[in-house]
């Protein structure tokens, strides 16, 4: 493949970049975006954060943030993003569930070239599906997802959805110790077996936060597992809430119950019914509080649950045409020979195939090849103790069958695929290009669970 760099200056003059000084901050803001160009100017760089109190932690940070900058746009709408890296080492932006052209998905290699140090590149697209996203680089993806380089991308809906109040709720655990310092984003021993975790639990940047909501409304909760490997166990206790996306796609309301898995890349949609004043919901993994919902003072009608959202224009998948093909997630342990001199650990396969995240050709040997047009039912089939939450770009599947529950089914471009469970999803191949197929826990994804899936 090759690759122009025609949208790609050298040096920054002449941008109107502004940096803040004082206060430890190092990190840069753009000026307000030039929107006959661009809707944002999105700048990656160092920022001082403090996520254990007293503590700097040296995170890196999308528009000053970390997590990043919410962008939004509106379905139907293009988006307009001037990404400016102004880190130390190359990287790119992958836009998480949006289908897109592959020219705009973030991939090194395959989809362009890392945007270097000073450079920027201009990411634009057109939004065909409402719902929340997400971005984050596609290169070093332990250590610049695990610095803070994630971000959510909330698409809003055509019409008004009949929401009156949001709130996004971007998980993270981070790797830093008691100091604040980052600790190994990627341990080989761990990321043989779950995925290296981080040990400090956060919602938008901060431990346990306590969050205000509107008395007597319904709000919607976007809530964004943007973490490197945690599938977050998600329940909230005594609160009333629906859930009504998932993964940006729309599923018939239905209870939160229990718990919800919601694995690495995973988003999902609630509208909670906020109780009477002074009242406090906790939202949990499991037994551990992440967030205290408090409410607050409204002035205004009660709200109700509104209807259900409009579908996304996903094409539906002829079960009784389509071809199957399978898949196998492996654990195959065996040292890479040149793993002393910088060589990447492989553990993990997909049909036998372990990706090599140092090699740069590997997408140039898809695992599979679909017809443009065509309709596959993909039978995925974990032979591994572990879950893998599997996600593939540029397209959206349906999650169809599993031997493992009943399954009710939704569109979505990330499947968390239990232990031993095989599933089955199905999908039309209508978006042409080289597009990722891989384990969303990152540390698998960069120790072999990767693989490129062409549709010709
Ligand atoms: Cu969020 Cu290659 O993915
Ligand atoms: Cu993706
Ligand atoms: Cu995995």
């Amino acid at each position: 493949m090759s690759f122009t760099r025609r949208q790609i200056l050298t040096g920054l003059a002449g941008l109107g970049v502004v940096g803040l000084a004082g206060s430890g901050a190092r990190y840069w803001l753009g000026r307000p975006a030039d929107i006959t160009t661009h809707d944002y100017e999105l700048i990656a760089a160092p920022l001082d954060v403090e996520l254990v109190p007293g503590h700097v932690t040296p995170a890196w940070a999308y528009g000053g943030q970390a997590p990043g900058l919410e962008l939004r746009g509106r379905q139907g709408d293009w988006l307009r993003v001037r990404f400016i890296n102004n880190l130390p080492e190359p990287t790119t932006i992958h836009w998480h569930g949006i289908r897109l052209p592959l020219e705009m998905d973030g991939v090194p290699y395959v989809s362009q070239l890392p945007v270097l140090p000073g450079e920027f590149f201009d990411y634009r697209f057109q939004l065909h599906d409402a719902g929340s996203f997400w971005y984050h680089p596609h290169t070093s993806s332990a250590a610049q997802l695990g610095r803070g380089l994630v971000g959510p991308l909330i698409v809003e809906e055509r019409e008004p959805s009949g929401f009156r109040h949001e709130r996004t709720l971007n998980l993270k655990s981070w790797h830093v110790d008691k100091q604040g310092a980052f600790t190994e984003f990627s341990v080989p021993r761990e990321a043989a077996r779950g995925g290296t975790p981080g040990v400090l639990s956060t919602v938008n940047g901060t431990h346990a936060p306590t969050l205000d909501l509107p008395a007597g409304q319904v709000v919607r909760l976007r809530v964004l597992n943007l973490d490197n490997t945690l599938t977050y166990r998600l329940n909230l206790p005594e609160g009333e809430a629906r859930i009504y996306a998932l993964d940006g796609h729309p599923v018939v309301p239905m209870p939160l119950g229990k718990e919800y898995w919601l694995g690495p890349g995973m988003r999902i949609d609630l509208a909670l019914k906020v109780p009477e004043i002074g009242t406090e919901l906790s939202l949990r993994n499991g037994p551990l509080r992440l967030a205290t919902l408090r409410s607050v003072a409204y002035e205004g009608a009660a709200g109700d649950w509104p209807p259900a959202l409009p579908a996304n224009p996903v094409a539906e998948p002829d079960l009784q045409r389509a071809e199957t093909l399978r898949f196998n997630f492996e654990w195959a342990g065996h040292l890479s020979a040149d793993v002393e001199q910088g060589g990447a650990y492989t553990f993990w396969q997909i049909n036998g195939q372990a990706w090599d995240i140092n090699d740069k050709t590997c997408a140039d040997r898809p695992i599979a090849t679909l017809k443009k047009d065509g309709h596959y039912i993909f039978e995925l089939r974990n032979l591994s103790q572990y879950q893998h939450p599997i996600h593939l770009h540029g397209m959206t599947f349906k999650v169809i069958s599993s031997n493992r529950r009943k399954i009710d089914p939704w569109f979505t471009d990330t499947y968390l695929l239990g232990k031993n469970e095989t599933a089955r999803i199905a999908l039309v191949a209508d978006n042409p290009g080289v597009w990722m197929f891989h384990c969303h826990v990152i540390d698998h994804m960069e120790t072999g669970l990767m693989a490129a899936i062409e549709v010709v």
